[in-house]
């Protein structure tokens, strides 16, 4: 048992994907989350630039009461790969888990990937799913306009603007007859209604947040670090940018993020 918090981190909204699952699956325990507002977008940087604000960014939760690091963020998981960059704690990036959940969905063994420019660049995606399945056929599509329509909340159903945008990124994926896709960049689903309306119901979404949150429920039951506390866990957000532009784009996902603790933090 350990009643530490899980520390989270992505460049801006996106690890809220996975903070909202782990709320949903485990919901005692704390959750302390970093989000490099100050930074945001990792997915147009360098392989080096991105290591380095990872290590910055483990480095801020590591100063934190914290049992296990998830690395919420497909870019950081990307150029990471296998490479923990903790020692003696449990740590996951959502490169591993959504690639392991596409694999076991998919039915014609066509998968969609999409993310940002260093996450697709990387093909860290494609690489771990043929660990898995050599023969699933992976189409990869980057979507560098999705991460800035998402922190400036163009996130509505029927906004124009992301509607033409995700067509426009999607139509090779739709071509390739996928019929699972996995939103490589946690920003992505909460764009989700707008790329489900374009991909159509047959095609499985697989959010990478989600997936690495379930992973860390695994982790955490098999080494027993589970949290005994019965009353209802608390969330942190740290931002390394304004508070209340966090809190505005927040609220439109995640209703605790707009209610609950923000602070500004450099790191
Ligand atoms: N949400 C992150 C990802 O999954 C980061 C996007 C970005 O900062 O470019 O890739």
């Amino acid at each position: 048992m350990d009643n530490n918090a899980i520390g989270v981190f992505d460049s801006g909204l996106g690890g809220l994907t996975a903070v909202k699952e782990l709320n949903r699956i485990l919901p005692n325990e704390n959750i302390i989350y970093f989000g490099d507002t100050a930074r945001i977008p990792y997915g147009t940087r360098s392989r080096e630039t991105v290591l380095r604000y990872a290590r910055e960014d483990v480095a801020f939760l590591l100063r934190h009461p914290v049992k296990m690091i998830i690395a919420a963020c497909g870019t950081v998981s990307s150029v990471l790969g296998t490479n923990s960059p903790v020692e003696d704690m449990p740590f996951t990036g959502v490169l591993y888990p959504a690639a392991e959940t596409a694999c076991a969905v998919t039915k014609n063994g066509r998968i969609g990937v999409i993310g940002t420019p260093a996450t697709i660049r990387s093909g860290s995606y494609e690489h771990a799913m043929h660990t898995i399945n050599n023969d699933v056929c992976v189409t990869a599509m980057a979507c560098p306009l999705f991460v800035h329509l998402v922190e400036y909340g163009y996130t509505d159903r029927n906004n124009k603007i992301t509607r033409l945008a995700a067509e426009e990124y999607l139509e090779p994926i739709r071509n390739a007859q996928v019929d699972t896709l996995i939103l490589g960049c946690t920003h992505y689903p909460i764009i989700r209604d707008i790329i489900a309306d374009i991909m159509g119901d047959d095609v499985n979404l697989i959010s990478p947040g989600e997936e690495a949150a379930k992973f860390a429920k695994r982790c955490l039951e098999e080494r027993e670090l589970l949290t005994d506390r019965t009353e209802k866990g608390k969330n942190r957000y740290y931002v390394s940018d304004s508070v209340s532009m966090f809190r505005e784009n927040a609220k439109h996902f995640l209703e605790d993020a707009a209610h609950g603790q923000v602070f500004s933090s450099r790191i």
